[in-house]
């Protein structure tokens, strides 16, 4: 990232979101009057990029999900345990300002994700995503993530290939 370093903290729900503007609005509104009701169920954990005087810069979300291994590549599917499905995390959103675009955070928050989800003691096979369009998509092939052969939109890397920073 070339502009001054982010901090990538759990939302605090004191910090102001309402400022906060991807440009996708459907990810605008959830973080501007949704997530905090989600955190507080229990539904999600949101994390945020923050810059040094506490601006929302980019914000992800994390959740359980599980993975169906018929719909996983042969390949791959091949190699796990015979179930209907795999434990994984789901990353349901993710989304960096317009201010702040171009400037490696998204692959930093992509990155931090995977280290979170990596880094837990829960087990999960995969990271999963379901981009909202082919752009998005292709946000995520190019950092490796592998697409679902039947639903293109969808993708997920397998945990096994990070090697995770110990978290405190
Ligand atoms: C997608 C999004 C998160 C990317 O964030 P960003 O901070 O602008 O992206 P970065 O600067 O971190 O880009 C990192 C790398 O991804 C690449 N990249 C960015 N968008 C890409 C795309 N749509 N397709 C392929 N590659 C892409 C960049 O070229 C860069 O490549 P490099 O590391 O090899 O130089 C951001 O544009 C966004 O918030 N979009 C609106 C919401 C959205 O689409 N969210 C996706 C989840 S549904």
């Amino acid at each position: 990232m070339r502009e001054a370093p982010f901090r990538v903290i759990a939302l605090d729900t004191q910090l102001d979101r309402t400022t906060f503007c991807s440009g996708a609005e459907p990810l605008d509104s959830y973080f501007h009057r949704q997530v905090t009701q989600d955190i507080r169920r229990r539904i999600t954990a949101c994390f945020v990029a923050l810059t040094p005087d506490q601006r929302v810069a980019g914000y992800y979300t994390l959740a359980s999900a599980s993975l169906l291994l018929a719909d996983l590549p042969a390949a791959i599917g091949k190699k796990l345990p015979r179930s209907p499905s795999v434990p994984a995390i789901r990353m349901e959103r993710l989304a960096v300002d317009q201010h702040f675009k171009g400037q490696g955070l998204g692959g930093a928050l992509l990155a931090d994700a995977l280290d979170r989800a990596a880094a837990t003691e829960i087990a999960a096979f995969a990271l999963m995503v379901d981009a909202k369009d082919e752009t998005a998509a292709s946000f995520y092939v190019h950092h490796g993530f592998i697409a679902l052969p039947d639903s293109p939109l969808a993708s997920f890397l397998p945990l096994d290939t990070i090697r995770s920073t110990p978290r405190n």
